[in-house]
């Protein structure tokens, strides 16, 4: 089983440390067994499950509800939770509050927690509550109405002091990892270089000591995913439609079921049916 020590060990040791997202019980299943390190319930699932625009109006109870399915399955990644939009800007008691439920009810092994040095005093309090917190910094998609769109972060010398300044109070907050998304690659190095937590990226560069992708985008499955940082390990967006296609075209064909994917009756009772409602289902 991954603890939080294996991880902060990993960038120690120089392995590269390997994240997926998961909502349900058999992508939990499939990450697990292949042996993914962090498995996240992330607020991705926003888009992926609830089919909405952004990750705003993801819930708690929503979170909680997909951890609870995917902890059934994920025995030996390290399972992380993202505080979905307003589970924590409210006070910092309702914060605590929360992050206690999720891993209450949950049985998941940390929070992750999006936004750099404002966040300092509340990553402070969640830790002191006994429960471990990745940081999220770059492009932080609940932050989409300030920010105005999906865009690569750092690009001007202020934004990249920012940044790297965010990823140091993380650190300093205590967090045991950090992720960069939408980072460019000179700035994920100098933050990597200077923190001792890793940083775990998405979409910014090889530099940085892990990286994190969502499982329905890597795997080609999702048709609205096409980012220039994405690269997709399988095309199963062509398996589902080739598959779905062949199966409606069997069906109005009637090529299926087969006789051999059908059950059967015993003799006696085929013989009963036939006398009676003069239906001629012979075996073929
Ligand atoms: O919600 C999510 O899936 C995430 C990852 C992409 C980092 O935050």
């Amino acid at each position: 089983m991954v603890t939080i020590n294996d991880i902060k060990n990993s960038k120690k040791n120089g392995e590269k440390i390997v994240a997926l997202t998961a909502y349900d019980f058999l992508t939990g299943y499939w990450v697990d067994k292949c042996g993914i390190d962090i498995v996240l319930v992330g607020d991705s699932l926003g888009m992926v499950i609830k089919g909405e625009e952004n990750t705003l109006s993801v819930t708690l109870e929503e979170v909680i509800y997909h951890t609870k399915i995917v902890r059934k399955v994920v025995k030996n990644g390290f399972l992380v939770v993202d505080l979905p939009f307003g589970s924590f800007h409210i006070t910092p008691e309702d914060t605590i509050k929360n992050c206690i439920r999720i891993i209450k009810e949950t049985g998941a092994n940390s929070v992750k927690i999006e936004g750099g040095k404002k966040r300092y005093e509340l990553i402070k309090r969640i830790i002191e509550s006994e429960i471990p917190v990745m940081g999220h910094i770059g492009l932080t998609p609940q932050s989409i109405n300030v920010y105005g769109g999906y865009r690569v972060q750092g690009k001007s010398i202020k934004r990249a002091e920012e940044l790297i300044e965010d990823a140091i109070y993380l650190e300093k907050a205590g967090c045991f990892s950090i992720v960069l998304e939408l980072v460019p690659k000179e700035i994920s190095k100098i933050i990597t270089e200077n923190v001792k937590i890793p940083t775990i990226g998405i979409g910014s560069g090889p530099y940085c000591d892990g990286q994190v992708l969502v499982f329905h985008d890597m795997l080609g499955m999702n048709p609205f995913a096409d980012f220039k940082f994405l690269r997709k390990y399988a095309n199963l967006s062509n398996e589902i439609e080739t598959g779905i296609t062949n199966y409606i075209k069997d069906v109005k064909n009637g090529n299926y079921p087969s006789m051999e994917e059908s059950f059967t009756v015993n003799e006696k009772l085929r013989k009963y049916l036939e006398e009676r409602y003069g239906s001629n289902t012979e075996n073929k």
